[in-house]
């Protein structure tokens, strides 16, 4: 582990990306939905020449733009800034392994920014032919860097058959990518599909003006479903084996699963049953429940996402802490201070003159000292003390043997969790440590 820990308290750090990235999902799948809603509504509205209706959608776009690419930009960065800081390892690995897949994305915004401006500054000046064009270079460049964002966020699920040895494309092409290129691109249009519905809701239209709107946007919801429903199984069935058992292993991972399916199952039949009612039904209040529902289905499927990918953060390649699964063997000879620098500082500004090679001949009480910083290094990425994972709830009902024996045998307590990674000595300082914290706790 070549880089220090970012510990936090109650929550972990790896909780914080969550934190940046589901706010930034979001707003991201409205952004890439909406460029092809929007280009589609202008486009039909120019063919029946209704006034009222161009200066409804004018104001769309103003929304639309100040909302996604403000928003959108800013919480892209913080993602950047969140996963630095968090998980500098997997960063590292992902930069490497996609050098020319982020350029690329980076092009795609780009495009997808201009477009955007061009969109809503050049209103009137562009002919509608050209107006329309522009809306879909948009809609096509977003879609673009969702499908290169979606094979990297992909492959850190199913690496597949990836090797250090073979480079960009296996690891792009994984077997996720396609279910979830689809499952994104639904979730897209049918975001946009419902956040649109809200706004048109909250316009003053005429109801004739309404329903014409509505009808269009519920065609593209249907869409983005059924693109949704198709993606969304495919995915269930090529998680791999050790995920599948997260979901219904973990209390939390497979309540949300149910709350996703039973969300999405909602959202059609109220589409359903609003594609065959006009714009009446579509009030601010229903439209508003309609969001909520896409952004619980959004917020629910990202979780899943991660919690799933357990123990790893690229599957078979780097553990949660940090480790690569090749390094494991190095971790069990030379031990898991003597390969973590940070750790040996931390341990050396708090025990001066400290010597790995003589942690087992330390009195009690530095011992536990050590056991903490082990903690910090090795487990604290899934487990705060209390709050997410609170390992002192944990422990506190378990006997010194128990702590002693999961400590031993950590994968085979929890599949979700890595193997241990040190040597004997540590272990028994970390065991100490934990006995001890149970013992605090009653
Ligand atoms: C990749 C994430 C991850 C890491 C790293 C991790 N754990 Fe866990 N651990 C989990 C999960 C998930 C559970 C299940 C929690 C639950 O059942 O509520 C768990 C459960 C446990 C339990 C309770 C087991 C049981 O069956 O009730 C103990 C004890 C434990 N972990 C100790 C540790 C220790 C010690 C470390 C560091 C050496 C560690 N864990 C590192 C994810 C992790």
């Amino acid at each position: 582990m070549d880089y220090p820990v970012w510990y936090v308290p109650f929550v972990t750090a790896p909780m914080l990306i969550p934190a940046v990235a589901i706010p930034h999902v979001i707003v991201a799948q409205f952004a890439v939905g909406g460029g092809f809603l929007l280009a589609d509504l202008v486009r039909r509205a120019y063919g029946t020449g209704n006034e009222a209706l161009l200066a409804c959608l004018r104001r769309l776009a103003r929304f639309f733009v100040l909302l996604t690419l403000v928003f959108g930009a800013v919480t892209g960065v913080g993602i950047w800034w969140t996963i630095g800081l968090t998980s500098p390892e997997t960063t590292s690995a992902l930069i490497h392994t996609f050098v020319f897949g982020w350029a690329s994305e980076w092009v795609a915004f780009l495009v997808e920014l201009a477009a955007a401006f061009a969109f809503y500054a050049l209103w009137d000046r562009l002919p509608p032919r050209q107006h329309v064009a522009v809306g879909w270079v948009y809609a096509i460049a977003a879609w673009v860097s969702l499908v290169l964002i979606t094979g990297i966020t992909a492959f850190m699920l199913t690496s597949g058959s990836w090797t250090p040895q073979r480079g960009f494309f296996t690891a792009f092409f994984n077997p996720s990518f396609v279910p979830q290129v689809l499952l994104r691109s639904g979730g897209s249009l049918a975001l946009a599909a419902l956040g649109i519905g809200l706004f048109v809701s909250l316009q003053a239209l005429a109801t004739a003006h309404k329903d014409l709107l509505i009808g269009w946007i519920s065609r593209w919801a249907l869409l983005g479903m059924g693109l949704l429903l198709a993606g969304g199984v495919w995915y269930l069935l090529v998680m791999p084996e050790h995920a599948t058992l997260n979901l219904l292993r973990a209390p939390m991972l497979l309540i949300m699963l149910l709350l996703n399916l039973a969300v999405t199952l909602a959202v059609i039949v109220a589409l359903a049953v609003g594609h065959a009612a006009g714009s009446a039904w579509l009030t601010p209040p229903s439209a508003f429940f309609l969001v909520l529902a896409g952004i619980v289905a959004i917020t629910t499927g990202e979780f899943i996402r991660e919690g799933a990918r357990k123990p790893y953060r690229i599957e078979n390649y780097i553990l949660a802490p940090g480790v690569r699964v090749a390094e494991v063997p190095q971790f069990h000879e030379q031990g898991f201070i003597a390969r973590t620098p940070w750790l040996r500082a931390y341990l050396q500004a708090r025990l001066p003159g400290f010597d790995p090679a003589r942690l087992a001949a330390l009195p009690a009480p530095q011992q536990e000292t050590v056991g903490e910083g082990i903690f910090r290094y090795h487990c604290a990425s899934c487990h705060a003390l209390w709050g997410y994972n609170g390992m002192v709830p944990l422990v506190l009902p378990w006997t010194p043997e128990l702590v002693a024996h999961a400590t031993q045998h950590l994968h085979l307590t929890n599949p979700a969790m890595p193997p241990w990674l040190g040597n004997e000595a540590e272990r028994q300082a970390l065991t100490a440590y934990l006995v001890q914290l149970g013992r605090r706790g009653r």
